[in-house]
């Protein structure tokens, strides 16, 4: 007797079959947040497959963290005084991100952080140091040691408007004495351009000049700005920088509290050109921080406002109507954090940020996914899920770029990384350091700041009216990474590649495919991590870029 087999359709039939299918394979993002355990963590689902028709390298990874400011990558790093000050800022602006530099520190040097940052890389720089011609060549080198450079104009007046007598460069005032007066070595055989010339126009005279700066005068000879030629190599070597689009300056962000003193802090950081303030509590549902929000908005209407922490609806809801421009969405789910052990409160990462950012985009908020990414897949879930951005600790921390001194611990390289929440952070003091003796305070530019710490770690944690206080967070040490930049461009390949994989070509176009169900998520059970990490091996090393 024949042994009944079943039909077997031929291969042309495959995609009618699929069509008859009820729905697509795997599960919809709202069907995997209805599931009976919820979305959870990062590490609780996966992203299934999609179809590539193209290079990775064609990837826009290009997103809106605020409602006003579109970043080239999706990366932010942690107002955390182990992870950015101004080299962190810096790196992270220059490669497409943004760094925001933490206020455990004195006003003044939170503000000369942002300054640096802000002055970093110009187009036109309409607020050049400049000098006397009878100032002398320690001048020039104090500036060189504060600011970073020594190419400065010479006017009358020793300031921007003066009539424009000269240029002193590093050449200038090398092998001279200190006090040497400026006139004695300044270049007077200047090249200059009109006022009202265009960047553009500038910008091919000081390539074909090979001069180092281009001072832009008016009819009077009255110096109006400058071009300097390392910001035109810059963007040759950064062509991802977040650049404000009209002042060509990187994008700074920096965070203060919600207490009546935070309110002078911030007037020192806008006067240094901060772009985004990151209102920085670990519960941003509170009365102070609708106030405060209410408040920047009202002074300051072109500044953009970070609001949070939030991991619930209700939570976002009344920061939303304060007039917050982001929502920081992450309670619990730090590396160094231990609120969900002390305190009971929080929420399983993925579900926050989904259920958050769902809500927020309803009234185009973007959200930020913070804390809890260790791994390049976790910056690609969490923009699945509906994230803005993410905002990076743990894995920041360690590189070159991250404020400390390296360190040896157990044989390995480190350096310090401790929760706001700790209370070695909580207690930091100017005149001290951390336990580990590793932590100096500077105002970004190399140079000690004296000053009482208004401390920022207490009031994020609404400590300062406890006799008794209660760490969040610990203290540790992090192995050195190397610099930042190299590990960005890992970070930011990495996503292309999980996008590609995914078959979405950016950011919009991802949200669009998880909103009408075709970019697909499957749970993971324990098992399924054991699966999808590295097994059955005696040993292996696990080098990530090369
Ligand atoms: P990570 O990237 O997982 O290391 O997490 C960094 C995030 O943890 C920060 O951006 C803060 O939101 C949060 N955080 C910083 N310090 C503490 C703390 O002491 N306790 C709890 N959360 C913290």
């Amino acid at each position: 007797m024949p042994v009944p087999t079943s039909k077997v359709l031929s291969p042309a039939d495959a995609l009618d079959l699929l069509a008859s299918y009820p729905a697509r394979d795997g599960l919809s993002i709202s069907d995997l947040h209805s599931s009976a355990s919820g979305i959870g963590t990062y590490d609780d689902f996966l992203l299934l497959p999609g179809h590539i028709d193209f290079q990775a390298t064609a990837v826009s990874t290009a997103t809106r963290v605020t409602r006003n400011v579109v970043l080239p990558t999706p990366f932010m790093s942690s107002p955390m005084d182990t992870v950015t000050e101004t080299e962190m800022a810096i790196s992270m602006a220059l490669m497409g991100g943004i760094g925001v530099i933490h206020h455990n520190q004195p006003a003044a040097s939170q503000a000369a952080m942002v300054r640096a940052v802000k002055r970093h890389e110009n187009g036109f720089i309409t607020d050049p140091v400049c000098l006397t011609p009878d100032h002398v060549v320690a001048d020039v080198l104090d500036i060189k040691e504060r600011l970073g450079f020594c190419g400065i104009p010479i006017t009358d007046t020793g300031a921007l408007g003066g009539k424009l007598l000269g240029l002193v460069t590093r050449r200038d005032v090398q092998f001279r004495p200190p006090t040497t007066p400026l006139h004695e070595v300044m270049t007077t055989d200047l090249v200059t351009a009109p006022e009202g010339v265009t960047l553009s126009e500038a910008q091919h005279l000081l390539r074909e000049n090979k001069k180092g700066k281009l001072p832009i005068v008016d009819s009077a000879f009255r110096l109006k700005s400058l071009l300097a030629r390392s910001d035109l190599l810059k963007n040759q070597t950064y062509p991802m920088a977040s650049k404000h689009p009209q002042t060509k300056q990187l994008y700074c962000a920096a965070a203060i509290g919600t207490r009546p003193a935070d309110k002078e802090r911030l007037a020192l950081l806008v006067d240094a050109g901060l772009d985004i303030v990151v209102l920085d509590s670990s519960q941003g549902n509170s009365s102070f921080q609708i106030d405060m929000i209410k408040w920047v908005k009202a002074t300051y209407p072109s500044l953009e406002v970070i609001a949070g922490n939030v991991v619930t609806r209700e939570q976002a809801a009344n920061l939303i109507a304060a007039g917050a421009d982001a929502l920081r969405i992450g309670m619990g789910s730090g590396s160094i954090c231990i609120t969900q052990e002390v305190m009971a409160v929080g929420r399983p990462q993925a579900t926050a940020v989904y259920a958050v950012s769902e809500f927020a985009s309803k009234f185009g908020v973007p959200t930020i996914a913070d804390g809890g990414i260790g791994n390049v897949g976790h910056i690609a879930k969490a923009l699945s899920l509906g994230a803005g951005a993410v905002m990076m600790g743990g894995l920041l921390a360690g590189t070159s770029e991250a404020p400390g001194e390296y360190f040896w611990h157990d044989g390995k390289r480190v350096k310090t990384y401790r929760g706001m929440g700790s209370l070695e952070a909580m207690e930091q003091r100017a005149s001290s350091s951390t336990p580990a003796g590793k932590l100096t305070q500077t105002n970004g530019v190399g140079k000690s700041l004296k000053g009482p710490v208004e401390n920022a770690a207490t009031s994020r944690y609404f400590s300062e009216s406890s006799a008794v206080k209660v760490a969040q967070g610990v203290s540790g040490d992090v192995q050195d990474k190397g610099s930042v930049k190299p590990f960005l461009q890992y970070l930011h390949a990495g996503l292309q590649h999980s996008m590609q994989d995914m078959g979405v070509k950016s950011v919009p176009d991802l949200r669009r495919g998880v909103d009408v169900g075709e970019v697909r998520f499957e749970k993971r059970t324990v098992n399924g991590v054991v699966e999808g990490g590295v097994h059955g091996l005696n040993s292996y090393t696990k080098r990530l870029f090369a």
